[in-house]
């Protein structure tokens, strides 16, 4: 039998501290939005599982919406072009939103985003991320709401892959180096 586990060196954030933390994000963002008109955007295909999670720990109408922005195509480094594969659907114009990703890494991705999306006049844009790898930033991007800060590994599981594989990996896992190296 073969089990996505088995290329796993270590477990990073488990599945019940992941739970904790998405819980308790909830409740910050059920605060913070009271009274106003959230959209949630997630950044496919990353943040699925954070934002299937976060969704629901949060006690307000909200929307939910998709963009697809790609900057790493099949390689474990960014390449530094960001693309959208595909836009969001709802007019956020006027609308409080919420960008939902899974990890901020360079920075490249979400500074991008940013500056398109604030050209769409929302009333509010902010970010939340359930991982920020704060060593690697290249680009300045200010995080409203972050779940763990980790160190500089190339982690997989809870919506983040390696070459399109371990998104369903229910906890944050270090790859085995042998298999990317
Ligand atoms: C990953 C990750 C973030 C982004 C972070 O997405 O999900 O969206 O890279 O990197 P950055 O801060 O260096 O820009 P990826 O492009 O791999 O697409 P995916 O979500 O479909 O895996
Ligand atoms: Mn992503
Ligand atoms: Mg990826």
């Amino acid at each position: 039998m073969s089990s996505p586990t088995q290329d796993i060196q270590e477990i990073l954030i488990t599945e019940e501290q992941l739970k904790e933390k998405v819980k308790e994000l909830g409740q910050i963002i059920t605060k913070d939005y009271q009274g106003k008109d959230l959209v949630l955007l997630g950044v496919l295909k990353g943040a699925i599982m954070f934002m299937a999670d976060l969704s629901r720990a949060i006690d307000l109408p909200l929307s939910i919406d998709f963009m697809a922005v790609s900057s790493y195509g099949s390689s474990t480094q960014s390449s530094g072009i960001v693309k959208i594969i595909k836009d969001h659907d709802i007019n956020i114009e006027g609308k409080d939103v919420l960008i939902v990703e899974d990890i901020i890494d360079s920075g490249l991705t979400l500074s991008y985003l940013r500056k398109t999306l604030l050209e769409r006049k929302p009333r509010s844009l902010k970010i939340c991320t359930i991982l920020d790898k704060p060593e690697r930033r290249e680009a300045d991007v200010k995080v409203d709401y972050c779940g763990f800060k980790i160190p500089d590994k190339f982690v997989v599981g809870y919506g983040l892959d390696f070459d399109e594989k371990y998104r369903n990996l229910p906890f944050i896992g270090v790859l085995k180096p042998e298999l990317y190296k």
